[in-house]
């Protein structure tokens, strides 16, 4: 079983006085669609940009399967890990299909035409294949997530990282993304950072809690839930 450790880590940004992350220790295994959860400022997208290897850490370590991903190769990385970011990045000008195309053609050495036909299958097992040749200006925001998604599935990580995913999304919406979500999880690792806690208690099966750049509690989400979301002690 394929599993993230992260081993006493520490951020600092080089301009900044303060680490906003300490001493963080977690361990991920890939079964689990785990939520990264805290208030804004916690450290919750530096944590996703230090697994997605964009910040490398002040200290401390993060190992996936036992290697430190910072030896890895960019390819041997990006294989395990894919990132989606808050704003979706969806090229504009290409249809839904060529922007599931272009990653494993330019990445992966693909074929094209082999390029196009997994990218075709992709969308119809997510269940957005009608959405195929439109542009990303001609769908709507949960069906821009979900292409999003698919498109980094187009890579066939085995940890996708996402950050604050259901922030352009009406309640209804989040809910059937959540569906959704869940309905994948026996292909892949989520690890997903949100604010929005009855999302997490929807689709994540492990918390991890932030606050001021430490893990407070890591565990089952209701438990973790249950930690965020009671007052801070007075203060604090
Ligand atoms: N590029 C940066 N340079 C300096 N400080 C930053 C930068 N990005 C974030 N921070 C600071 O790091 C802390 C954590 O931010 P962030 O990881 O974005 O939190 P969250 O995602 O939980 O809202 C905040 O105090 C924020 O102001
Ligand atoms: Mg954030």
């Amino acid at each position: 079983m394929p599993v993230i450790e992260i081993r006493d880590l520490s951020y600092r940004y080089p301009d900044g006085e303060e680490p906003v992350l300490r001493d963080v220790n977690v361990r991920i295994a890939s079964e689990h669609i785990v939520g990264i959860l805290g208030q804004s400022g916690s450290g919750k997208t530096t944590l996703l940009n230090c697994l997605a290897r964009f910040l490398a850490p002040t200290a401390g370590a993060i190992l996936l399967d036992g290697r430190d991903i910072g030896s890895l190769s960019e390819r041997e990385y990006r294989r395990n890990v894919g990132v989606v970011f808050q704003r979706l990045n969806l090229f504009p000008h290409m249809t839904v299909l060529e922007n599931l195309v272009l990653a494993p053609v330019k990445s992966l050495g693909a074929s094209p035409r082999r390029a196009r036909r997994e990218a075709r299958e992709m969308l119809e097992r997510l269940s957005i294949g009608e959405l195929a040749d439109r542009y990303p200006s001609q769908i709507s925001g949960g069906q821009a997530q979900r292409v999003a998604i698919a498109r980094a599935l187009a890579l066939q990580p085995r940890y996708l990282l996402l950050d604050e995913p259901t922030s352009a999304l009406d309640a209804q919406t989040t809910g059937e993304f959540g569906v959704w979500l869940r309905e994948l999880r026996h292909d892949i690792c989520f690890i997903i950072v949100t604010h929005d806690l009855p999302f997490a208690e929807q689709v994540a099966t492990q918390g991890i809690f932030l606050s001021e750049g430490r893990v407070r509690a890591a565990g089952p989400v209701a438990e973790i839930i249950d930690q965020a979301s009671a007052p801070s002690p007075a203060g604090a």
